[in-house]
């Protein structure tokens, strides 16, 4: 339907001032007079219900479950569970986006990216944790509580604040990023700065939690499990229902990849797609303990001392480790690893196409890049690289790493905003 049956402009500019009328074009952001300038619009040929009628039809939902990208799926996530009980941001629907400069630099022109840090605490982890917590009150919990690097830490604490519930957080001292500290303590969540690492704080909770009678949000919980299967039934619906031949994702505790698997089988067992696309999970080299085991067929597990930049995912003894094998055989998958400075070489070009990201979730990016260097994803491929945190999760990262360029400094004087202006952005 054309809402404007005319050839004259739709739209001019018109200063507020003097009254005096410019093209829509102009270039001018100020009247000659000095008065301030107002965009005008031709009244459309549909006003009052029609109009209603016409932008309602754009709706691509009805209702507040159908908001949420978890939600929507809900007959294949929480199928017995009444809409009332549902504890919900909402959340999902990120996009699947395509920036030439990211598929340029990865070596695979049809690149997508799937951008979870769109969630509304900036992280894959508030699709599982809508349905953990959810669960938790549908169980009667008296309390939440997750082990976390960081970003479980938020999501828990905004899910359980919503739900009225108190929520505690065991996070590795001093190794967390500051994003998700600043978040974790805004919602209001008892945050417990633990002296070890991830994998201490979640044995450790583990250990304590079900005799405390808190209920545990890890992704062990399968509830958290249910709700990460909608980043693919979200993305396979963005593509039509047309899989692609690879989704490669960053891989710490292994949760993530062990919902991607059980998605996948899902939906290929439901008819929702007839072809099954590998998974590729990437660790960081100083934390790669599923690498080492995939190397070797998976004949032992592994467990490291875990060092990395990626704060996110520095876990040396992933809990879901069966699962996740479970994820690579069954889709044929590869395991990788990517080397801090590979990350962070990522995360600049993905940062400079104007998405941004934070250091865990470029490692998939930078593994697409080296699949495509050793021969394993052909560079003609189908590709979809999850990111799975907001680059304002870890602003520190910028600051250190300034080779972006950290502010530049100047006098308040006219030269000095003349001549800056003059000057290109380091790395452009
Ligand atoms: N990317 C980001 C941004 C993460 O926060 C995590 C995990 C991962 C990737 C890895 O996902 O553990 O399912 O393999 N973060 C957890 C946390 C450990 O506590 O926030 P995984």
């Amino acid at each position: 339907m054309n809402l404007f049956q005319t050839d004259r402009p739709l739209s001019w500019q018109a200063c507020l001032a003097c009254g005096e009328e410019m093209v829509e074009t102009d270039p001018r952001t100020r009247c000659p007079c000095g008065g301030l300038l107002e965009v005008r619009h031709r009244v459309p040929s549909a006003t009052g219900d029609a109009l209603r009628r016409f932008l309602d039809g754009r709706l691509g939902y009805a209702g507040p479950l159908a908001a949420s990208g978890v939600w929507r799926f809900r007959e294949l996530v929480m199928p017995g569970i009444g809409s009332e009980e549902i504890v919900s941001h909402p959340e999902g629907l990120t996009p699947l986006l395509s920036r030439a400069a990211v598929s340029r630099w990865a070596g695979v022109p049809t690149l997508r990216l799937k951008h979870e840090g769109h969630n509304p605490t900036g992280s894959f982890k508030d699709r599982g944790m809508t349905v953990a917590v959810t669960q938790a009150v549908r169980t009667g919990a008296r309390a939440v509580a997750c082990a976390s690097t960081g970003n479980t830490a938020a999501s828990l604490a905004a899910y359980a604040a919503q739900a009225g519930l108190p929520a505690y957080v065991l996070m590795p001292a001093g190794k967390v990023a500051m994003g998700k500290l600043a978040q974790t303590i805004a919602y209001g969540a008892r945050t417990i700065a633990v002296r070890g690492d991830f994998d201490a704080c979640l044995r450790l909770l583990e250990a304590v939690a079900p005799a405390s009678g808190v209920y545990l949000a890890n992704s062990v919980n399968p509830y958290r499990v249910e709700g990460q299967k909608t980043i693919v039934f979200d993305l396979l619906q963005q593509m039509g229902w047309e899989p692609p031949d690879w989704i490669v994702l960053p891989a710490g505790n292994l949760g993530n990849t062990a919902a991607f698997g059980k998605a996948l089988e899902e939906a290929r067992g439901w008819g929702l797609i007839d072809r099954m696309p590998r998974v590729a999970a990437i660790q960081a080299e100083g934390a790669a303990p599923f690498a080492a085991g995939f190397d070797e067929g998976f004949a032992t597990r592994h467990r490291v001392q875990a060092e990395t930049v990626a704060t996110a995912i520095r876990i040396g003894d992933p809990a879901s480790w069966d699962r996740g094998v479970r994820t690579i055989r069954l889709t044929d998958g590869v395991v990788a690893r990517v080397s801090d400075a590979e990350i962070l070489a990522a995360k600049a070009v993905i940062d400079r196409a104007g998405v941004g990201c934070e250091p865990a979730s470029a490692a998939s990016v930078a593994g697409v890049r080296k699949l495509v260097a050793n021969g394993t994803i052909p560079p003609g491929a189908s590709v979809v690289a999850v990111l799975t945190g907001h680059v304002l999760k870890d602003p520190e990262i910028l600051l250190r790493t300034a080779a972006s360029g950290g502010p530049v400094e100047v006098d308040a004087t006219e030269d000095a905003i003349r001549r800056a202006l003059m000057q290109e952005a380091p790395g452009n």
